[in-house]
C-alpha cells in the first residue's frame, strides 16, 4: 500500500459496511502510518484497479490488522485470506507472532472469515477506548 492509494481506498471503506472510517483515515494520518509501518500493508489490484486493501502495524509485541477489506465482486477466490497472511507473515519476520484485529459487533460475516483463517474469538478481553481532548469521530 502507497500513499496513492489513500483515495481509491477511501472511496472503497466508505462503501463498505463493516469498515468504520473515521477521522484517523485521512490521507495525512494514513501516510503518518505507512511510514511508522513500512511494508506491512497491502492492496489487491484487479487490472490496475484497487479492489482490496488490509494495512497492519505493530507496537513491538503485538501486531494490529485492520481496514480489511475486498470489494464484493472479488471475494470468495481468496484475495482476503492472502491479504491477511502477507501481513502476518511480515510480522512474524519482524518477530511479532501474535495479532490482534477488531470487528464491529453485528459483522457475522467477518467473524466467520477470521474463525476460517483460524483467529480465535476472545471471550476474556473487552476493549476500552480513551479520546485525548475529546472529539466523536477520531
Ligand atoms: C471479509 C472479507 C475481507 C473476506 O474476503 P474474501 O476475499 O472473500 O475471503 P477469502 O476468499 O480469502 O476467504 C478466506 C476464507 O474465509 C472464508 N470466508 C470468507 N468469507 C466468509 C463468510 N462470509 N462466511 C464464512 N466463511 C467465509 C472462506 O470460505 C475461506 O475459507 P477457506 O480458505 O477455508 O476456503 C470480505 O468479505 C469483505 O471485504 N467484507 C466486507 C468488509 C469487512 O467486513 N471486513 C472485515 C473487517 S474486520
Amino acid at each position: 500500500m502507497r500513499t496513492t492509494d489513500h483515495a481509491a481506498l477511501l472511496a472503497l471503506w466508505q462503501s463498505t459496511p463493516g469498515v468504520s472510517v473515521r477521522d484517523a483515515d485521512g490521507y495525512e494520518a494514513v501516510s503518518r502510518y505507512l511510514d511508522r509501518n513500512p511494508g506491512l500493508s497491502f492492496v489487491a489490484e484487479d487490472d490496475g484497479r484497487i479492489v482490496g486493501g488490509i494495512m497492519a502495524g505493530h507496537d513491538g509485541r503485538r501486531g494490529y490488522l485492520q481496514h480489511l477489506l475486498v470489494a464484493e465482486s472479488h471475494r470468495g477466490q481468496g484475495i482476503g485470506r492472502q491479504l491477511v497472511e502477507r501481513c502476518t507473515a511480515q510480522l512474524a519476520a519482524l518477530g511479532i507472532h501474535k495479532s490482534h484485529i477488531d470487528v464491529l459487533s453485528g459483522n457475522e460475516p467477518a467473524l466467520q472469515f477470521w474463525q476460517a483463517m483460524g483467529w480465535q474469538v476472545r471471550s476474556d478481553i473487552q476493549r476500552l477506548s480513551f479520546i485525548a481532548g475529546g472529539g466523536s469521530n477520531v
